[in-house]
């Protein structure tokens, strides 16, 4: 209910708080200091997003908090402590020993966290919050309200996949940013943009879970009304490793003049699947791009530019492939 919302806001606040304390102000937070020192994050970034640091203890939040009149069972409720697996009753910090990323929801309120691990060999890179009463990673989207104006401003929207991409591209002066939390793009977080942009650009890891992650994202936008495209980024990398790497300038125009309409890069990312070498693989990739593409493509316009690029591409008339989609439009009606 709502006061008890109102409490589980209260103690992020206060954890939020506290990691930021520890990270700037104590000899535990040095470690997680220097991390981020590593790996080019300034102090004035670190603030902008209240970064913190969470201690290789047990109980340094818990106890934090119970003195200031929070009950344990609440904080359990809110995913910042967890319950030991033998007593019942027994809590202890859910994060421990990781940089700690504060995650708000729209209108600025602190309602999770994201955890990092200092070195690979421990544990799970990131962890992050459990569902809670006040956070569910799918209708969320980190940095949210502190890009909302510059989306507002620019009409358009970076949706990157991590946390420090997000920090990233913000250091580097691009503010329109956000992250989906380990997951692929939803119609909650679709709805949440539409209402500030016009134009959705995304931009997922050049790897195999980023190309699985923009896929299902294609799939979740292809019906919404608003103008979406992809920007790939090389084998590899992510906008963070991408803006190390190459620079702002060469990551603005991946955003502006590099990425490619869903529609198109739907078409492209099937083609591993065909064997376009031969006569037989050729006729089933248009095929396919037909029955799962181009039915859904409801523009005349965008439809006529991409029967055009087809039939140039793979020497059939455009007639014959427009004669194609109507028929496939006709077996699998609209859905
Ligand atoms: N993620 C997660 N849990 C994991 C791994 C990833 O929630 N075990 C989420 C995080 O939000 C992470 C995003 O998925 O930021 C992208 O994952 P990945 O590319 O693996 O991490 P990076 O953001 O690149 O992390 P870093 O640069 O810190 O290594
Ligand atoms: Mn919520
Ligand atoms: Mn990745
Ligand atoms: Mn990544
Ligand atoms: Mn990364």
């Amino acid at each position: 209910e709502y006061k008890r919302r109102k409490e589980m806001l209260r103690a992020h606040e206060l954890a939020a708080k506290y990691y930021n304390h520890i990270l700037m102000n104590t000899e535990h937070g040095k470690l997680g200091l220097r991390y981020l020192e590593e790996r080019g994050i300034s102090r004035i970034t670190i603030e902008a997003f209240q970064l913190g640091y969470a201690p290789d203890a047990w109980d340094v939040l818990r106890k934090f908090l119970l003195k200031r009149g929070f009950a344990e069972e609440l904080l359990f409720e809110a995913g910042l402590l967890s319950e030991a697996q033998n007593g019942k009753g027994r809590y202890f910090d859910k994060f421990r020993h990781r940089v700690m990323y504060p995650i708000h929801d729209a209108q600025g309120h602190v309602i999770g966290f994201g955890g990092r691990v200092l070195s690979k060999d421990s544990g799970p890179k990131y962890l992050n919050s459990p569902e809670t009463p006040l956070f569910h990673k799918g209708r969320h989207l980190y940095n949210l309200h502190r890009a909302r104006s510059t989306m507002r401003s620019e009409g358009r929207v970076l949706v990157l996949e991590g946390y420090m991409d997000v920090i990233a591209a913000y250091q580097a002066g691009v503010q329109n940013v956000v992250a989906v939390l380990g997951t692929a793009l939803t119609n909650d977080h679709v709805r949440l943009l539409q209402r500030n942009v016009q134009e959705i650009v995304m931009m997922f890891d050049g790897d195999a879970a980023g190309q699985k992650a923009a896929l299902r994202s294609a799939e979740v936008v292809k019906d919404a009304d608003v103008k979406t495209r992809v920007a790939t980024l090389p084998e590899g990398l992510d906008p963070d490793d991408f803006l190390k790497k190459y620079g702002k300038d060469a990551f603005v125009r991946a955003i502006q003049d590099n990425a490619s309409s869903m529609t198109t890069f739907r078409i492209l990312s099937m083609r591993k699947d065909y064997n376009l070498s031969t006569d037989v693989g050729r006729e089933d990739y248009l095929k396919a791009v037909i029955q799962t593409v181009l039915t859904d493509v409801s523009s005349p316009m965008e439809l006529e530019k991409q029967l055009k690029e087809l039939s140039d591409e793979f020497g059939v008339s455009v007639d014959a492939l427009d004669q194609e989609v109507r028929l496939a439009k006709k077996s699998a009606p609209a859905g």
